[in-house]
């Protein structure tokens, strides 16, 4: 399936699609989304069969308007209200409790339901066209990188969609901040571009951030996520430098690198990416220029660990998930600083690594 232009007469085709409950790609401007009506069990399924998602991930559903807001969820809180005005249509979901009638299938088996309006004119007028809610996790395959552009849908999912708008490169670039107010206290389930601080301020109130499974105490149990097929390894500029002293890799692999492009120089790096400093140029580039270097045939991506501050939050979580620490062996043992020097010897073959 190729995209096809998001004019007025496939937007109102892809409406008719929806309404007969087939599968949609729409643009957001954070990423695009595997749209079905949210009320269509039947389409629901296909939208997980499709991805290859387990059924109990829940979906995000697609509103036209904040008024649509109370046919979906209950107990709205003022907080909830407060965020809405602020940042909607914008990337960020909330989750609130949901209504009796909204399919468990779109909730993961939830009592609660995550909503946002997004801020892009053809999302926007698709649901507008539609007339309901437009359940849309990003459309990749499970586990893969989100698609930011048209293109990105069509190979990770081009013969499972009906239709896929192309609506250009998505903005922001990185998938919406998640907030549950569903519960006593807020909480960030996913950072994003509206960051921690900035919700914090407004809510007059501290988010709590839910302890994820940390894959160096708990090796193989975190999970991955927005990856790369290639192995992907995030370093800081230093162990950069230690790659870069020469004698790290013995075995020829083929290496790129996502930096930040001035730490050092080097033709051992095949691809060479130097991102943006500035965190939304960051962000609205990251997955498609990952996307390229998996494409490159490479054998290794490296990828600089940006800034560790709150604003960079929501792109060092998606890098983490991506890329596996420098320091670590491929099933996430954690080594010491000594054997870091065996551990970059010995990425290939094994045997040299045990001697
Ligand atoms: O920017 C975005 O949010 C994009 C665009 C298409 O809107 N969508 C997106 O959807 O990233 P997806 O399915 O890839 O991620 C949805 C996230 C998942 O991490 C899921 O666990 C969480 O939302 N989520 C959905 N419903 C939830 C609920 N009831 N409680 C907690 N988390 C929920
Ligand atoms: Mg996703």
């Amino acid at each position: 399936m190729k995209p096809v232009p998001a004019n007025q007469a496939n937007i109102e085709l892809a409406a008719e699609l929806l309404r007969h409950g087939k599968l949609v790609a729409i643009p957001t401007e954070t990423v695009y989304g595997l749209g079905a009506d949210a009320k269509n069990i039947e389409a629901v399924k296909n939208v997980f069969a499709a991805k290859g998602r387990p059924n109990d991930h829940p979906l995000i559903v697609h509103i036209a308007d904040v008024a649509d807001l109370p046919n979906w969820a209950i107990d709205i809180s003022p907080a909830a209200y407060k965020l809405t005005e602020t940042y909607w249509p914008g990337p960020l979901t909330l989750v609130l409790k949901k209504r009796p009638d909204v399919p468990y299938e779109v909730t993961g088996g939830q009592e609660t339901i995550a909503l946002r309006v997004p801020n892009h004119p053809v999302a926007l007028a698709v649901l507008k066209a539609f007339g309901g809610g437009i359940a849309a996790p990003s459309a990749n395959r499970f586990c893969r990188i989100s698609p930011t552009q048209a293109s990105h849908v069509e190979e990770e999912l081009g013969d499972k969609v009906d239709m896929i708008l192309d609506g250009g490169a998505c903005a922001v670039g990185l998938e919406s901040t998640i907030v549950d107010l569903s519960g006593d206290k807020p909480r960030l389930l996913r950072p994003g571009q509206i960051n921690k601080t900035e919700i914090e301020g407004l809510l007059q109130a501290e988010l709590d951030i839910p302890i994820n499974i940390d894959r160096v105490l708990a090796p193989g149990m975190h999970e991955i996520h927005y990856a790369p097929v290639t192995t992907t390894i995030l370093c800081t500029q230093a162990e950069l430098e230690i790659i870069l002293q020469g004698n790290a890799f013995q075995h020829q692999q083929k290496m790129g690198v996502l930096w930040f492009g001035n730490a050092v120089e080097s033709e051992l790096f095949e691809q060479n990416i130097a991102m943006p400093e500035t965190i939304n140029e960051y962000a609205h580039l990251l997955y498609s220029k990952l996307r390229e270097l998996d494409h490159a045939g490479l054998d290794l991506i490296l990828v600089e660990q940006p800034p560790q501050t709150e604003e960079w939050r929501g792109i060092n979580d998606r890098l983490t998930k991506a890329a596996k620490p420098f320091n670590t062996d491929f099933n996430g043992t954690l080594f010491e600083a000594k054997d870091v020097r065996w551990i970059l010897r010995g990425f290939w073959p094994f045997s040299l690594f045990s001697d």
